[in-house]
């Protein structure tokens, strides 16, 4: 079954429509339909604040999201997406564009690589899972002029593919640029792909609730295989399992920018001096010691969302009191800190002796966080958010093992 037919739909008004224009384009090949979609159904799109549109998924889990933050789409792009990344414009770039949707996120890199570049090349590897998403790229008004060669690449996939038929689009898209378009599940294009190939790997998906796939551990150590040694994974999460994944897969973490949330997302590079921001203290303490940082599982890279959630759900129970400190009232934060409100140090304390540590104020709480006392926002090879979490968990479990010297 393909996504289209997957997902339980209540909003498929808009893709509905963009699959019977395209049909129609293929039975009558006239332009007409594609040419006045917009016009035709533009309430079926969203505005955002900046100006360029977005348009609401299918429902998915009993979800429904918009594809892009409503602060604005395209800004979002060069927000979350470009700014953050470390480009060498005099060498050949290459992007891995993970959920391309409208094409908004390859569209700002195009921007920047156009501004900046003099003669290297730009190679984007675009995957979006949904015909009629990227459809809706074509019908959409480009936000920037970019767009439109990131449109002339997805079009010319959907007539490769015999989705779309006319060749509309006009726009030429420049010898230095190369733009693959895979339509199909990232967590199989990505097991394809060549080792040590991108200099960024672009990850947008829905959220954890809603695609906890395409944040899980075992993609995640396909980035690492596929990422180059000085790139950087954008995500505009900061969601602790999310976080704790890209540890195991072997990334140093960092945060991200702010834009329409209230908190920075999540960057991660094999070189922690590719990442300037450390992590949030609180934030570095809960992935490390709390059943919140338990990552999600895919094993073989095909279970499905709701078998996924459900397995981490499971994995949560049971490690809780026994490998990690419970999450409930945010128990770790409050490790070498005192407490004033009683009845809340009651609660972090009972959870705290089930993990043998004392207390709030004892040694063991004092030897598990000791190495936040070092901490500084700005990170470097040794001091990272990395380091400093990995050394938490470790010294976690020597305390819940007995193996703590309390002298
Ligand atoms: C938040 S939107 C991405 C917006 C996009 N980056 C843009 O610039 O317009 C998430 C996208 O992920 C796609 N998607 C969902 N599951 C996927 C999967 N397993 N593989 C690839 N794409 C997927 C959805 O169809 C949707 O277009």
């Amino acid at each position: 079954m393909n996504y289209e037919e997957n997902a339980r739909i209540i909003n498929d008004d808009i893709f509905d429509l963009v699959n019977s224009c395209f049909d129609q384009e293929k039975s009558s090949r006239n332009n007409e339909g594609r040419v006045n979609f917009f016009d035709t159904y533009k309430d079926y799109f969203v505005l955002t604040d900046d100006g360029s549109y977005s348009i609401k998924s299918k429902e998915i889990n009993h979800k429904v999201e918009t594809l892009h933050t409503s602060t604005g789409a395209i800004s979002e792009s060069f927000e979350k997406f470009i700014r953050p990344m470390k480009f060498n414009y005099d060498d050949d770039i290459a992007i891995l564009d993970i959920c391309a949707g409208l094409g908004y996120n390859t569209s700002a890199a195009i921007a920047e690589f156009l501004d900046n570049s003099t003669d290297s090349n730009l190679t984007v590897d675009m995957v979006e899972i949904s015909h009629a998403t990227l459809a809706c790229g074509l019908l959409v008004p480009s936000p920037i002029k970019e767009h439109d060669i990131t449109k002339k690449a997805i079009e010319n996939e959907l007539i490769a593919q015999d989705y779309a038929t006319l060749n509309l689009e006009t726009y030429e898209i420049p010898d230095n640029i190369d733009i693959n378009v895979y339509i199909e599940d990232a967590r199989q294009t990505v097991q394809r792909l060549e080792s040590n190939t991108y200099d960024a790997i672009f990850l947008d998906p829905f959220s954890q609730n809603m695609a906890p796939e395409l944040f899980s551990l075992e993609f995640f150590k396909q980035f690492r295989r596929v990422i180059k040694d000085n790139g950087i994974v954008a995500t505009y999460t900061s969601s602790a399992p999310v976080r704790d994944a890209f540890i195991e897969a072997d990334f140093y973490i960092g945060q991200g920018p702010i834009f329409g949330r209230k908190q920075g997302g999540t960057l991660a590079s094999p070189n922690p001096l590719m990442l300037d921001t450390s992590l949030p203290k609180n934030d570095e303490i809960r992935i490390a010691l709390s059943d919140v940082g338990i990552p999600f599982r895919d094993p073989n890279l095909n279970s499905d969302s709701d078998y996924i959630l459900e397995k981490r759900t499971e994995e949560r129970h049971n490690a809780r009191h026994n490998t990690r400190i419970s999450s409930a009232v945010k128990t770790p934060i409050f490790l070498a800190c005192e407490m004033d409100d009683e009845k809340l140090k009651r609660r972090v304390e009972r959870n705290l002796a089930k993990m043998n540590i004392p207390s709030t104020t004892s040694n063991e709480a004092y030897y598990i966080v000791e190495c936040e006392n070092n901490y500084s926002k700005k990170q470097d090879e040794k001091n990272n958010s990395r380091n400093r979490i990995l050394d938490m968990k470790e010294k976690l479990k020597k305390v819940k093992s007995g193996n703590y010297d309390n002298t």
